[in-house]
């Protein structure tokens, strides 16, 4: 037995905050907050995430396994879901897709360079706080996750007043912004704040939603 869990629900705008205790060994998807904070990887049997968030484009995923509990299925599985498998072959049982592993070297490199997972987490907080403030600050929006589940990640949000979406859609259209839209099983906003995205970007649709509030006073 294990337990699987999501670190971050890009969807919903969630984000675990603490470990959950588990008796089995402990799975993660961490697709979309890996290298966004520091994490205690001795935690868990095995982490997994899809590059295609922090890390470069999609095609490659990144595992991070206790090689302990490798080999104790008890069952037979295919060749390509044993990761044995692919230690044994360095990662290249198959044709590597060079391009996304090779851009993220370069990503993970740039993150070095800025001061690691440590600077990145400071600029992630930065980001959220930014967002959310505003989005408790402003009468004309409202949260969708609970306070105390909120994504660094992910903001979602929505109008209070959904007849004025689409003024305020021209608003951040007509300021360069794009890809805020809710996801459809919540609808509203959805702002990704993933490690790539600069505060000022943030600071950019936080100026919208303030000057929205200014002709709506
Ligand atoms: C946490 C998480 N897991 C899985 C996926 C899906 O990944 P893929 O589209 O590569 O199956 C996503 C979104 O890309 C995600 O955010």
């Amino acid at each position: 037995a294990y337990l699987h869990y999501t670190t971050n629900n890009t969807i919903f705008g969630t984000q675990f905050k603490d470990v959950p205790d588990s008796d089995v060994p402990l799975i993660a998807d961490m697709s979309s907050d890996i290298f966004s904070k520091k994490i205690d990887v001795s935690k868990y049997a095995m982490i997994y995430a899809g590059a295609q968030k922090n890390m470069g484009p999609a095609g490659t995923v990144v595992y991070i396994v206790n090689k302990d509990l490798l080999g104790k299925t008890g069952n037979k599985i295919p060749t390509y879901l044993d990761l044995e498998a692919h230690i044994d072959k360095d990662s290249m049982l198959n044709t590597p897709p060079v391009f996304s592993v090779y851009t993220c070297m370069l990503t993970l490199r740039w993150l070095k360079n800025l001061g690691g997972v440590e600077a990145i987490q400071n600029l992630n907080e930065l980001k959220a706080k930014a967002i959310y403030n505003e989005i408790d600050a402003n009468p004309l929006f409202e949260g969708h996750a609970r306070k105390e589940d909120r994504s660094t990640m992910n903001a979602t949000f929505k109008l209070t007043d959904e007849s004025r979406a689409d003024e305020f859609n021209k608003m951040w259209a007509d300021a360069g912004i794009s890809g805020i839209k809710g996801h459809r099983s919540v609808g509203g906003y959805r702002a990704s704040m993933y490690n790539a995205l600069p505060l000022e970007s943030v600071d950019a649709l936080v100026a919208v939603m303030r000057q929205f509030s200014t002709v709506n006073a």
